[in-house]
Parts: C-alpha cells; structure tokens; sequence
C-alpha cells in the first residue's frame, strides 16, 4: 500500500491515499471522503485542489519552471515553431520532420471559414470588443461543422481540434479587420501558420503584403508562450463545459469568455493601458503607492500570478522579444523604458518582494504587439488564437480519459433555511 493520510472526523479515524505524479507535489485523494464522512472539502479558487490528471503542462511556480511534454519552455521558444509546439502538446511527442509537414499541411486545408460565417460579423457594431466577435463567432462554429461535433468518435475529435487551430487565426484576423472597416484577406496556405495571420490582418487586397520574417518569428514565440499553462481558469472552463459532453466549438467559445477577464488573458491590454497612463518613469513611485494600498482597488497588472512565486519564464523571452521587434521594426517605444524602470523599482520594494510577485507574461507582452501594429483591443484575442491548441489538447486528453465525470463542485450553503412562502398581503 502507498502513502496514506489519517483524517479524524467526528470521532472517527479515516485513511485517504496519496498519488504521485511524475513531479510536483503529492496529491490527497478524496474522492471518498464525502462518502465516508458525509464533509465536503472548502477550496474557493481551487488553491489547494487537483481537478484532473493532466500530462500535458508542468510548472513550479516556486523555480520559475515551466515544462510542455517535459520540454522548457525557454528551449522551445528558442528553437521550436508554434506548430510544432502545437503538434506536441496534441500528441506527447516532438514531431519528425514528415509528421511535421503533414501535421502542417492539414491545418493549412482548414484555415478557410465557412463563407456565410462572414456574414455573422456583420451583425456586430463596429466598435464591438474584438472579444466580444470571437466569442460569438467561435461558438457559432458548432453550427457550421456538424460532422466534427460527435465527441465519442476520436476521428471526429481530431478533426475538430485541426479545425480550431487552423481557423483560429482567419476568425481573429476578420475581427480585426472589422473593426477598421477593410476587406475581410483570405488565408494564403503557401505562408507559415503565423505569416498567414500577419498577412490576413495587415494585408490588403490593393497592396502585396510582405512578412517580415523577424516580426513572423517574434509572432510566432509569442503564440509558443501562450500556447499551454496547465489547469488555469480559461483552461478549467473549457474542461468543465466539455465534461457534461458539449461539442469543442461551444467548449472553446467559454474558453474565450473566461479567458476575456483583467485577472486572466485581459491582463495583457490592463497592463499596456497601465503603462501609458503611467506614462513616464517619474510617475511610478506613485502608482506604486496605489497598488499597495488596500483601499485603492489599482493592482499593478502584468504583476503576480497564482502559481509563479519567481519571475515567469515567459516574461523573461518576452522581454528579449521586445529588442528583437524594435530592432526588425526599427521603432522604438518610451513605455519599455517606464516597464523596465517599473520592474526594477516594484522588485527591490518590500511590498512586492514579501508577496512574491514578479511579471507575469502579460508585461512585456503589448509593447511587443503594439509595435507590431496590433490595438490593445487585439492583444487577448492573440492570447485566445494561441491558448486555442493548450485548450483542445486539454479537452482531448480529458475526454479520452475513461475516468471522466461531469465536473460538479459543491459549496457551503449560508443561504436561509427551510421557511414557507408568505402570500404577498402579509409581507
Ligand atoms: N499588484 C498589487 N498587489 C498584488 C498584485 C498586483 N498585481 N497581485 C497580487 N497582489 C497582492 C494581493 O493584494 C494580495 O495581498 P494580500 O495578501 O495582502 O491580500 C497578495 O498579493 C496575493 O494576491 P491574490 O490576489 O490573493 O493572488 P491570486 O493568486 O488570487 O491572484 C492574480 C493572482 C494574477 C489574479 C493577481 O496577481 C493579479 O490580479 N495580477 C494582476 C493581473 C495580471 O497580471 N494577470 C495575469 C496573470 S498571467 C496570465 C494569465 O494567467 O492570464
């Protein structure tokens, strides 16, 4: 018999074994607990709650580690390519050089929507949050591919999961383009994955469109970085709904509202709006100041995370990216200095040092993509574009797992109890 952990409840003495994962902390298994103690456990934001098994993503928040497949994250964005990165989290291992262009060569067949689903856009005012069409459009997804939506069938699954990624970039880059009122580009398959995307947003029917290569490659590590984070909030979502048996489509459109929120994937346009109304690094102390006071609701966005305890690994490749994008671009932006400045005071302040909080991938991240041209407003939909793979690869891995149940959390009733209704004359 393995570890076990002794519980004394209610005059009672109960036995709970511990599992192990491969790293990381041991885990209390309590799926009986309820069953023999008739106790729920209390865990609001699931601080101290393993919902799945996952193979999938480590990270150590406390090293700053962050693993797909057991590779680090720093190595694959170095070397590897957004689709391989995305051909390894969907199937386990680093592609060989056929698997990758068949895998590439599939998504590339898929990168066209629906024609009619242009018109979908058309229903949205033209000021509507990028966001706001990406929900709505992806979930309508599942309206249009009806012969991928049977999720019992692994064909049917990997056909949606292609679907999702490849699609993914035309879906954002049309909200883009509505937004600024041009022409909606069609995906050209002879580009990269992420060239395709640079030229459907950017390009226009009058003009040849060049991809620059660095800002391809900048693009491309940005999406590498985004492309998994384990069991987060928009990643939880998306296993919550697919557990009750919704199709991928309406899976990942929750996704994407959960995903839409300050504290989560919103925090990359919080945190560029922050340092344009900063402005210049002499207006940091201040604002400093505001984000440790608790009265003041300011936080300083792009700060912190819930599992990181040390600098993200992510941050650190964004902020190299950063000089990389200037020196392709040839631009340069003030709000770099005030994030570097920014950084350097919030980490040798003992506010943010005793709370462990380091920046997060959010930081450097919309100096990047606002000198690439992209509006704050785009920026988690680029998030959204490259999670799209961490996500369906979560959702696969969940719902080939013959254990699966419907996610169904319980809570601690404080609400009044048992009382009869009072006809409205005598209230
Ligand atoms: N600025 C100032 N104080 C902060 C910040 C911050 N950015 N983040 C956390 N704190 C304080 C917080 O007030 C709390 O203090 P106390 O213990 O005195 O009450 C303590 O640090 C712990 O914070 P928490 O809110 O209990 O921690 P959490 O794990 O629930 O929240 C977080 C994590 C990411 C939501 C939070 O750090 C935050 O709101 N950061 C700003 C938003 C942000 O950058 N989000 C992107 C996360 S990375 C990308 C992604 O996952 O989408």
């Amino acid at each position: 018999m393995g570890d076990q952990v002794k519980l004394n409840a209610g005059g009672a003495e109960y036995d709970y074994p511990v599992l192990k994962g491969s790293v990381g902390p041991d885990v209390i298994d309590i799926r009986k607990l309820y069953g023999q103690t008739g106790m729920f456990t209390f865990d609001p934001g699931f601080t101290s709650t393993a919902s799945c098994e996952s193979a999938l993503t480590y990270i150590d928040g406390d090293e700053g580690v962050l693993l797909h497949r057991g590779y680090p994250i720093g190595q694959l964005a170095e070397n590897s390519s957004f689709m391989e990165v995305s051909y390894l989290l969907l199937n386990g291992e680093l592609p060989s050089k056929d698997e990758l262009e068949k895998f590439q060569l599939t998504i590339s067949r898929h990168t066209m929507l629906h024609e009619q689903l242009a018109t979908f856009y058309r229903g949205f005012r033209r000021d509507a949050h990028p966001m706001a069409i990406m929900c709505g459009v992806v979930g309508a997804l599942s309206a249009f591919y009806h012969d991928s939506t049977d999720i019992s069938d692994p064909e049917h699954r990997k056909i949606s999961s292609h679907r999702l990624i490849a699609k993914m970039p035309t879906i954002a880059a049309m909200a883009f383009k509505y937004a600024v009122g041009q022409p909606f580009i069609y995906p050209d398959n002879k580009l990269s994955y992420t060239g395709n995307f640079l030229r459907m947003t950017f390009g226009v029917p009058a003009e040849e469109y060049e991809v620059i290569p660095a800002v391809e490659k900048a693009m491309d590590r940005i999406f590498i970085l985004h492309a998994d984070h384990e069991q987060n909030a928009s990643t939880s979502t998306v296993r919550l709904a697919g557990s009750s048996g919704a199709n991928p489509f309406a899976c990942i459109a929750a996704g994407i509202a959960c995903l839409w929120g300050p504290a989560h994937g919103g925090a990359n346009e919080a945190a560029l709006n922050m340092l344009k109304e900063i402005g210049t690094p002499d207006k940091i102390p201040h604002y400093i100041e505001r984000a440790k006071d608790k009265n003041d609701p300011f936080r300083l966005m792009g700060f912190g995370h819930r599992v990181y305890k040390n600098y993200d690994p992510r941050a650190t490749v964004m902020q190299k990216t950063v000089r990389e994008v200037f020196e392709a671009m040839k631009v340069t932006d003030p709000l770099f200095e005030t994030a570097l400045r920014l950084e350097e005071i919030a980490l040798s302040d003992p506010y943010f040092v005793e709370k462990k909080l380091f920046p997060n991938v959010d930081f450097y991240s919309g100096i990047i993509l606002s000198a690439i041209g992209f509006p704050t407003t785009m920026f988690t939909v680029l998030f959204a574009l490259a999670r799209t793979v961490g996500w369906v690869a979560q959702w696969n891995e969940m719902i080939s797992d013959p254990g699966q149940k419907i996610g169904r959390p319980r809570q601690l009733y404080t609400g009044p109890t048992h009382r009869d209704y009072l006809p409205l004359e005598q209230r």
